[in-house]
């Protein structure tokens, strides 16, 4: 009698204990993903869009970006940059985020940008030998130019870890491209 109860509820058991493992894996799944392999959009203090800059407006990436070829860091444009162009741009002087551009501007501060791609101290990145080499903006950061914020993503560049620099590097027989040294001192 009650071996029958149990044949009857063993497809009720093990419905269950698959459920309860697929339940497991997905959270364990999300939990990999949310930890390591997430793409990273931060809040800017000034929504500045690129997709109206660089993309609309066809305003070179080197315009802002112009120390990319030449140094280390790309670096982001001075307030200056941007109050050089706006002042005359007069029909979109009342947006609030231009308004919060010339409010910068009056203050004579920088604004606070929130870095979206980074590599720890220890690393020695520098643009200028990869744009040299012409390596493509877009290979490593994405169509930059059709993002409204700019998205770290994590399918182009791996969270920017050790195996994207050397498989890259690998593939284009970059000299000394593996050498510990060519990215630690
Ligand atoms: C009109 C000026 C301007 C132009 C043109 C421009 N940018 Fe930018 N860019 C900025 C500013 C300001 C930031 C910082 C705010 C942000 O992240 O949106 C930035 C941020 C970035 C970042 C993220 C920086 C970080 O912290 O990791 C990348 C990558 C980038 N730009 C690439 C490009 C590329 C590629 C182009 C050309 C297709 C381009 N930009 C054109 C002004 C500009
Ligand atoms: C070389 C010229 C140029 C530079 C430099 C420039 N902009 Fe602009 N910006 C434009 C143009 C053109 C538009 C679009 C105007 C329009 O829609 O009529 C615009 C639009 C904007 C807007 C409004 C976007 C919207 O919602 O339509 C903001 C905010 C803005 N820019 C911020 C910035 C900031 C911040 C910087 C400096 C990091 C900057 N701009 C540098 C030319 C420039
Ligand atoms: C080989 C890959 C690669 C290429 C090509 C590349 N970048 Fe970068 N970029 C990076 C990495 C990695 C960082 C983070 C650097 C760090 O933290 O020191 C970065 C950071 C940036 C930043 C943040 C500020 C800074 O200088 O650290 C901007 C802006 C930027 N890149 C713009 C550009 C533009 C514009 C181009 C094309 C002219 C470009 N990048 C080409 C990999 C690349
Ligand atoms: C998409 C391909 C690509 C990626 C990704 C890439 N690199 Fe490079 N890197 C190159 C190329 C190509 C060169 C060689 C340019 C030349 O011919 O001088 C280079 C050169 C270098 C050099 C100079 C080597 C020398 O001897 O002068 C350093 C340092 C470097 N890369 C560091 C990095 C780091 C750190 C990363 C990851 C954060 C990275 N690279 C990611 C393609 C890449
Ligand atoms: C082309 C550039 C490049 C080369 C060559 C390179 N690394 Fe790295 N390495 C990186 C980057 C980028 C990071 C930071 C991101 C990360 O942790 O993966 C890193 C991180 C590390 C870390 C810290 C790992 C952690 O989890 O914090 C160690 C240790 C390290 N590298 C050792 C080495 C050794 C040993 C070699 C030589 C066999 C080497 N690297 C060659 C780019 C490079």
């Amino acid at each position: 009698m009650s071996i029958g109860v149990f044949e009857a509820a063993r497809p009720v058991i093990k419905g269950l204990i698959i459920a309860v493992l697929a339940i497991i894996g997905a959270y364990i799944g999300h939990w990999v993903h949310g930890a390591t392999l997430n793409d990273y959009t931060p809040v800017q203090p000034i929504e500045f869009s690129h997709e109206v800059h660089a993309g609309e407006n066809e305003i070179p990436c080197e315009y802002c970006h112009s120390w990319a070829g030449r140094s280390a860091t790309a670096g982001v444009p001075s307030v200056e940059t941007c109050v050089g162009c706006h002042k005359g741009l007069t029909e979109v002087r009342d947006k609030p985020d231009v308004v919060k551009l010339f409010d910068y501007w009056e203050r004579g501060e920088g604004i606070p940008w929130v870095k979206v791609h980074d590599t720890p101290d220890f690393v020695h990145f520098r643009h200028k030998p990869h744009i040299r080499g012409g390596v493509e903006c877009q290979t490593c950061h994405g169509p930059v130019e059709e993002m409204a914020r700019v998205t770290r993503r994590v399918d182009l560049n791996e969270n920017l870890r050790m195996p994207w620099c050397i498989d890259c590097h690998t593939e284009e027989d970059v000299a000394n491209g593996r050498d510990c040294l060519t990215c630690h001192y």
